[in-house]
């Protein structure tokens, strides 16, 4: 296993590009599934979570190639719908090829996902919604099987909350089925626009982008087609508090900040200096003045409410900054795993249920220590406080960091930093 080394206390200058979303790769990757032909997909990062879901299209049949961040899919031969405990457990996204596989072949067996390290995260809705379509699901031995019993019918579909891989999951069934659906409540991240978009080229007809209301017209078949990932609003907002917080001036290039209201909101009431483009984001922060950043509170909510995937790296910065601050997660119950790591570097920080109070080291900063990653957006919330602590920081279990980040040593090389891999 190989951990991360940082000598931390450096300021980050220049330039990185964003590279394509992870979480608008997974369920595109999955919609390629719902017709024969080749497509393709560009802007596809090259993560562990992107191979992974690309393995499981091989296992179903699917035949794929890449060429550079250009994606190749053929899925004209797909006649086997059973996806393993082995998939399922390393990438929850994997329960994404339900829809299409139940779409497409009129059944689908995938391995049910169990809790993981950010809390309990069951698929119920997806479940229920499959059942309004006239989907039988039975759970027997750890997994779901669903069987459509006769043809799949269009339903309306009131999601409790609106997630994100639920709506994903139900648009891509729904798509082939008779009738209309209408989905309530539906998830408005940036990611779902993104499979509208693709399942539009693909000859959908779909009502609704960026709504709390999908309305989807079923049709009898779709076809292949190209369709481009957006740029990840995630791995964006993480360099940005990576630059404020170890201080720097740094471009980020082909990202969205349209995509990042609430981040780049508080960013601003924090004092730091962020000017945005129509496609880039310049982020300054002197090193020398970080005493001025300001600890200002935020509670995660859905898109496009302040995100939850970057709650973690605010309170990496939070604990750099003067004052204190209140960080309320509200979309996951567990997801604090990273303050524990957090404090041996100095941070200080104490939590009561679903809130974190965090009171910022002012001057003193952080001091580099020896960690351990526990999920994806834990871990990037150790490098940002290791980029800005002084001395130096290893973490452990960087293989989560892989699921997300591409190219994550040599983008923050690039910027100056001292980092690089290590076998533990
Ligand atoms: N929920 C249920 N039942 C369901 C589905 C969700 O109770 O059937 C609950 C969840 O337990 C959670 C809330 O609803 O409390 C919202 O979860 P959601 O379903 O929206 O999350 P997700 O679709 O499983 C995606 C991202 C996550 C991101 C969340 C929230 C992908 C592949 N994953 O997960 O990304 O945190 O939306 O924005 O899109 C990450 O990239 O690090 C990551 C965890």
């Amino acid at each position: 296993m190989e951990k991360l080394v940082i000598e931390g206390s450096r300021p980050l200058v220049g330039a990185i590009n964003i590279s394509g979303a992870k979480n608008a790769a997974l369920p595109l990757i999955a919609a390629t599934l719902l017709a024969p032909g080749t497509h393709v997909l560009t802007n596809v990062p090259d993560l562990r979570d992107t191979r992974t879901i690309l393995s499981l299209l091989s296992e179903l049949g699917a035949v794929w190639q890449r060429d550079g961040s250009t994606l190749t899919i053929d899925c004209t031969d797909i006649s086997y719908a059973e996806v393993s405990y082995d998939l399922v457990k390393t990438m929850r996204a994997s329960v994404l090829v339900l829809g299409p596989l139940i779409a497409r072949l009129g059944m689908a067996k995938v391995s049910m996902p169990g809790g993981c390290a950010i809390g309990e995260r069951p698929i119920n809705f997806h479940i229920q919604g499959f059942e309004r379509f006239g989907v039988r699901c039975k759970l027997e031995h750890g997994y779901v099987a669903a069987e459509q019993d006769g043809k799949m019918h269009g339903g309306s579909v009131h999601l409790d909350i609106p997630s994100v891989t639920a709506t994903e999951n139900l648009m891509m069934a729904a798509v082939l089925a008779d009738g209309t659906t209408v989905i309530k409540n539906a998830a408005r991240e940036p990611e779902i626009g993104n499979l509208i978009d693709m399942l539009r080229n693909m000859g959908a007809d779909i009502e609704g982008r960026d709504t709390a209301e999908i309305t989807i017209n079923g049709v009898s078949r779709l076809h292949a087609a190209q369709t481009e990932i957006i740029a990840d609003r995630i791995e964006a907002g993480t360099y940005l508090m990576a630059v404020a917080a170890a201080g720097g001036r740094t471009t980020l290039t082909d990202c969205e900040p349209r995509h990042l209201p609430a981040l780049l909101e508080k960013l601003n009431e924090a004092g730091v200096g962020i000017t945005t483009g129509e496609r880039s984001i310049t982020v300054e922060m002197d090193p020398g003045r970080r005493p001025d950043l300001r600890c200002v509170d935020i509670k995660t909510m859905v898109y496009p409410g302040y995100p939850t995937d970057l709650q973690a790296q605010f309170m990496a910065l939070m604990s750099l900054g003067n004052g204190n601050c209140v960080i309320k997660e509200t979309i996951f119950e567990n997801r604090f795993m990273h303050v524990a790591e957090l404090r041996r570097l100095g941070a200080r920080i104490q939590t009561e249920g679903n809130s974190a109070v965090v009171t910022g080291s002012g001057p003193q900063g952080l001091s580099g220590a020896r960690v351990m990653a526990t999920d994806l957006r834990a871990s990037s919330s150790l490098v940002i406080a290791g980029l800005a602590a002084s001395g130096r920081t290893e973490i452990s279990r960087i293989y989560h960091l892989e699921r997300g980040y591409e190219n994550l040593v040599d983008k923050l090389t690039g910027l100056g930093a001292r980092v690089w891999k290590e076998d533990e």
